[in-house]
Order: structure tokens, then sequence, then C-alpha cells
């Protein structure tokens, strides 16, 4: 679930690094963890913000756009942190009261960190930002050797998103254009107090190669994960024409049901229902209901891939399986996996469509009908 923010609160999500330390490949914000990329995990916490602005290096425009344009207003940064969250406040200007600023490279933000934030602003901090207290002794070295140990008391690790009145930590910026390390040491340099919130251990910011794996480990701890499998079964009838996993193909007979008999697309939906634990397309559609006469199997889809995203559950892959002796599925295939992909919302790869005979045992072997089974796996972290 995400933070609903109040209104006149913004975002701020700052991606335009280059993650040198992160070891080679893609800049760290756009790599993956555990299948998905940090930067759209870091986006994902911000969902409930009724204004987010994401600032990206200008190589990785394009990229952004095609990924988040809509609902993010996209930016380009600069040279440094502090330059990248000025061009965000730059964009945000009159057009929100508190504005809350985080690092795309921490992933793993939680709702509980974030509402602190929220809640300090809310009851009159005039800044608030997430950390938590030194644990481990400190020590100064020299070289190799230890040169002395350093109090820990008061010290804090400093997290993110940290929170400010937009107008107090653009003026900030604006009147220190040297930057800082990050926008609680300018609030400060600008004379405003900053309250300290809880943070979290699992709010790390990726920024050494082995961060990635730690990480995965931690969403691995967290994660929800579903399985479905849906079956269905529909006669052959009178008809010159079948609907197959939201395709039309001619054959010599129909298929006999109360919609349009898609029974692929029906095996497909029975298993996301079931992963959610939510019944099956009859409870959600009744075949007693004159409105679902002849409907188009698309809407049976489309309903139960809604329920799984309104629960905050994102598809792994899904699997059909069609069983039949007639027609041919294999030229078919492909553009079934489309149709299928595109109802769910799934990437292309995520989905398969397959087909078998029962050599000619059974119903389906005696072209009487076709069955279909279905698997779905559902994701939620
Ligand atoms: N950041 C930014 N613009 C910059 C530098 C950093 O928007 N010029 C962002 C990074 O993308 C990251 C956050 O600020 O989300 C924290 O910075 P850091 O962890 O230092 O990331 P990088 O600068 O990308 O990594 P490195 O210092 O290892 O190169
Ligand atoms: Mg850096």
């Amino acid at each position: 679930m995400t933070v609903t923010a109040p209104a006149g609160y913004a975002a701020i999500v700052t991606a335009a690094g280059r993650g040198t330390r992160a070891g080679p490949g893609d800049p760290k914000q756009w790599r993956e963890i555990a299948g998905r990329p940090v930067l759209d995990r870091a986006l994902a916490a911000f969902a409930g913000f009724p204004r987010v602005v994401l600032v990206v290096h200008p190589d990785d425009m394009g990229a952004a756009i095609s990924r988040y344009a809509g609902p993010v207003t996209i930016v380009t940064g600069g040279d440094t942190r502090s330059d990248s969250v000025r061009a965000g406040l730059e964009a945000l200007e009159g057009q929100a009261s508190h504005v809350l600023i985080h690092d795309g490279a921490r992933p793993l933000v939680g709702d509980d960190v974030i509402s602190g934030v929220i809640d300090a602003l809310q009851a009159g901090s005039a800044a608030a930002a997430p950390a938590l207290p030194v644990s481990d002794a400190l020590w100064r070295a020299n070289g190799k050797r230890v040169a002395g140990a350093a109090p820990r008391d008061d010290l804090y690790r400093a997290q993110t998103p940290q929170g400010f009145r937009l107008d107090a930590i653009l003026a900030a910026h604006r009147a220190h254009p040297e930057g800082a390390a990050d926008d609680v040491e300018l609030a400060q340099r600008a004379g405003h107090p900053v309250d300290i919130t809880p943070g979290s251990e699992d709010n790390l910011k990726i920024t050494w190669p082995a961060d990635f794996a730690r990480a995965e480990r931690i969403l691995g701890g967290r994660m929800d994960i579903r399985l479905g499998n849906g079956y269905d079964v529909h006669a052959f009838g009178p008809g010159d024409h079948i609907w197959l996993c939201g395709v039309q193909i001619p054959h010599d007979a129909g298929l006999v049901g109360h919609s349009d008999a898609d029974v692929g697309m029906h095996a497909l939906t029975d298993a996301i229902y079931g992963a959610l634990a939510m019944g099956d397309i009859g409870r959600h559609f009744p075949p007693s209901d004159p409105q679902w006469k002849g409907a188009d199997s698309r809407i049976f889809l489309e309903h139960a891939a809604n329920l799984a995203r309104e629960q905050g559950f994102r598809f792994g892959n899904a699997d059909v399986t069609l069983i039949c002796e007639a027609p041919k599925i294999g030229p078919h295939a492909g553009a079934m996996q489309d149709r299928l992909a595109a109802i769910m919302g799934l990437e292309g790869g995520r989905i398969s469509v397959k087909a078998t005979t029962s050599e000619r045992l059974g119903f389906t072997g005696r072209r009487e009908g076709i069955a279909s089974i279905a698997t779905v796996t559902l994701i939620k972290d």
C-alpha cells in the first residue's frame, strides 16, 4: 500500500547520478532488484502524492519519458545531487506547500518512514527527515590503524525522504548554490530547524555492488507471492468460429457458453481469482445474470487483473494451455499472447499460450469440446 499524502504535498525523486560506486552496468537506479528497476520501486512509494517530480540525467530522458511520463513530471538534473534537487524544486515553484525529497537509489523506503516525515510537517515542523542513531562504536583511524575512539552520542545516520516547506527549501537552495551532501544540511545552513523522524534499516541507499543482493534479501523477506490455477471446458456446438484467448479463429464449429465461451481466457481469469482467493468467474459474473449473455470475456479478465492491482499485486507470469485436437493453435499463439498481455498490462515474455492434443482420448480427443488450464503468479513486494 502507498501513503496518501495531504493536498499540497509534492515529492522529488532524484535519479540523475551515475552510480560510479555501484560497479559496471547501467546506473544503479535503472538496474533491477528482484525483477523490477530500483527507480520503479522508489517512485512507487510516492504514487499517493498529488505531484511527483523525477530528476534524471540527460542521457536517461528518453527512457524516463517512455517509462514514467504521465503521472510524473520529468526534469533533467545537474552535476551534483544539490544541482539535481534544485532543478526539481524550480519545477515545483508555486505548485506545492510541502515537498519530500527522496533518493531514487533508496528503493525500499517504507510507508512508515514516509508517514513519519509527513506527520512531523503536519504537526508544525519546519523540516523533518528520517535517521537512525549510530549503534556501532566509532573510531578515528590513521591509515589502517586505530588512532582513537570518537563519541557516538548524538550521532545519526541520515536517510531520505527529507521533508520541507517548499518555499523555504527552494530559497535555501538558491541562497547556497555551492550545495551540500543533503537537503537537511542546506536547510540548517539557511537557519531552519530540522526534526528527526524514525528511519529504517531497510531504507538503504544502493551505493556499492553488494547492496543489490542486500536489497533482494530484504525484499525476499517481505514478498507475498501467490500462485493460482484455473480450469475450464466448453463444448462444441453449431457455428463457424471460436474465440480463444481473445483471438477469433475460423472453425467448423462454435463453442457453447453463456458468454463468448473463450475457454482459455476463462481459465486464466479463474487462475487470477484463485491466486487472490476470491472465488471464480461465476461468483463475480453469475451466469444467471442476462447482462453477461454473449459477453466479451475480456471484461472478466480485466476485472480480475484490476482486482489484483487494487490489492497491490503485479503479475509475475501467466501460462495458458489449450487442450484440443483442432483447431491448430500454434499459428495463433503469438497473437493470443499479445492480446492477453495487453489486457493484463503484462510485458511480453511473461505470458505463454501453448496447446496440446489429448491423443484422441476423452472428450477433447473425441472433439466434443476444448479444455484449458492456466497458471498465474502474483507478486507483492
Ligand atoms: N543524484 C542526482 N544527481 C547527481 C548526483 C546524484 O540526482 N548529480 C542522485 C542519485 O541518482 C541518487 C541520489 O542522488 O539517487 C544519491 O546520490 P548517490 O548515492 O551519490 O548516487 P550517485 O551519485 O549516482 O552514485 P555515486 O556517487 O556512486 O556515483
Ligand atoms: Mg554521488
